[in-house]
């Protein structure tokens, strides 16, 4: 693992999408993995101001978002569709073609996660996978447990990934208990990984996930098996490694 500290948020955000603006520079037509959540926020305006000064083309990037809340329409304000739109996608020249998601309103699960899993593999796998990470070390919303799956399926949030997400939504109750994501092996098919982390509330989940033993208890930790994996962490995230 290749571990970066910069300072705070900032110099997170502005070498994160460096990292991004780099592949895209090298291989036009690349395939990003990408997450969402508070973190990449900021890495998403920087991408937005290069693209504005023309320094990144998105005409022939491919994108996958990692997951999305089963059970909540793209049209729903708190849906990751609606996230990744609003954010980051309407801002620049992606086209939607191009923009894959899943569906959280399938009406069969079991087809939904193959077809996610085919497109990927038809567009050539993933190149830059970025990645989040949770109080609790998951990965997308691959949560800790006895066992993981290894490919695209329905999971159910742990209390603490339901309590987290409960700040963008006005009541815990409104929470989707349940979500589709990409499984651990699909995520450490991709051919790069960068994880992002900021802030003390992830420092002990980042500690586990560099110096902790490789546990499906700490699903971040299986990065350990990848080789091109960078962890991009500001100071206080890494206070604890
Ligand atoms: P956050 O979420 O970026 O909002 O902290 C990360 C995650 O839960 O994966």
């Amino acid at each position: 693992m290749n571990i970066v500290i910069v300072k705070d948020y900032y110099e997170l955000s502005i070498q994160a999408a460096q990292i991004v603006a780099a592949q895209i520079n090298k291989i036009k037509k690349s395939v990003l993995g990408l997450p969402t959540g508070q973190t990449p926020l900021g890495m998403y305006n920087e991408l937005i101001k290069k693209y504005e000064k023309d320094e990144i083309d998105f005409s022939q990037v491919i994108t996958f978002n990692l997951d999305e809340y089963y059970g909540l329409s793209p049209l729903h304000p708190q849906s990751y569709h609606y996230f990744m739109w609003n954010t980051f996608f309407q801002h620049i020249n992606i086209k939607k073609e191009n923009v894959n998601m899943l569906n959280g309103i399938t009406e069969n699960i079991d087809e939904e996660c193959q077809r996610y899993e085919n497109i990927i593999q038809i567009r050539g796998g993933i190149d830059l996978q970025l990645l989040g990470i949770g109080e609790n070390a998951h990965i997308g919303f691959n949560e800790p447990a006895n066992v993981l799956k290894s490919r695209t399926h329905l999971v159910n949030l742990s209390n603490s990934t339901v309590k987290a997400n409960s700040r963008f939504f006005n009541d815990i109750k409104e929470v989707p208990r349940q979500a589709l994501t990409m499984g651990m092996g699909t995520i450490m098919k991709a051919k790069k990984i960068v994880l992002l982390a900021s802030g003390k509330n992830k420092a002990p989940a980042l500690a586990k996930t560099v110096n902790g033993l490789v546990s499906t208890r700490v699903p971040a930790s299986l990065l350990q098996l990848h080789k091109e994996v960078t962890i991009l962490v500001d100071e206080d995230a890494a206070s604890r490694i």
